[in-house]
């Protein structure tokens, strides 16, 4: 097998899981002999692109950004996992269209519901109260992905199972081995 890198592209809601999946399925493909390194939203505001807010300028540019790193990575040999909102469907198909490497989108989905009701960072709330403007998906547009090769729904599956159908495609798929004790 080919060990071909690959971007593992995570869209979905604040709170949806997307850095929770992220987080959880790195360790099995490195196991798995995959090489990983994760493009969290949060954590590359603080360098890579801090000082940026949350306009759609703003946001595009992050995007841009994490596309720019994900695809320098995917190029040799790594899974880029990125787990950031990336709410713009063309911004999202502008960093796959530049990937020179396998580009798999996955929709992270939960509704607005059940991720308000998790509120894991409280900012569902200030957003209601116009503490935070401009809050994706209560204040800001969140555009769904209607071309994703992967979809996981966090509000009714474990993140055993939403991790599980990502590992399945990817291993459909030649990019990931199988577990090496894989009964089925
Ligand atoms: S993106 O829109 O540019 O893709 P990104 O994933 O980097 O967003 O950052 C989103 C995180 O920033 C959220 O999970 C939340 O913790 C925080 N955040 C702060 N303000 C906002 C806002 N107005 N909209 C969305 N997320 C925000």
């Amino acid at each position: 097998m080919t060990n071909n890198g690959f971007t593992l592209w995570f869209t979905g809601l604040s709170g949806s899981g997307k850095s929770t999946l992220a987080e959880y399925i790195t360790p099995i493909l490195i196991e798995r002999g995959t090489p990983v390194e994760v493009l969290d939203g949060d954590v590359v505001r603080t360098n890579l692109s801090k000082g940026l807010g949350f306009s759609k300028e703003d946001r595009d540019t992050n995007i841009r950004r994490i596309g720019f790193v994900a695809n320098m990575l995917a190029r040799n040999g790594v899974c880029s996992i990125t787990a950031a909102i990336s709410p713009y469907s063309a911004v999202r198909d502008e960093c796959r269209a530049q990937c020179d490497a396998t580009f798999v989108e996955v929709y992270v989905e939960a509704p607005l519901a059940v991720v308000e009701e998790r509120d894991t960072k409280g900012l569902y709330a200030k957003a209601r109260s116009g503490e935070i403007k401009n809050f994706t998906g209560v204040s800001d547009p969140y555009e769904a992905p209607t071309n994703a090769e992967i979809e996981v729904h966090t509000g009714d599956e474990s993140i055993e199972e939403s991790a599980k159908k990502i590992l399945t495609w990817l291993e459909g798929k030649g990019l990931v081995q199988p577990a090496a004790n894989a009964t089925a």
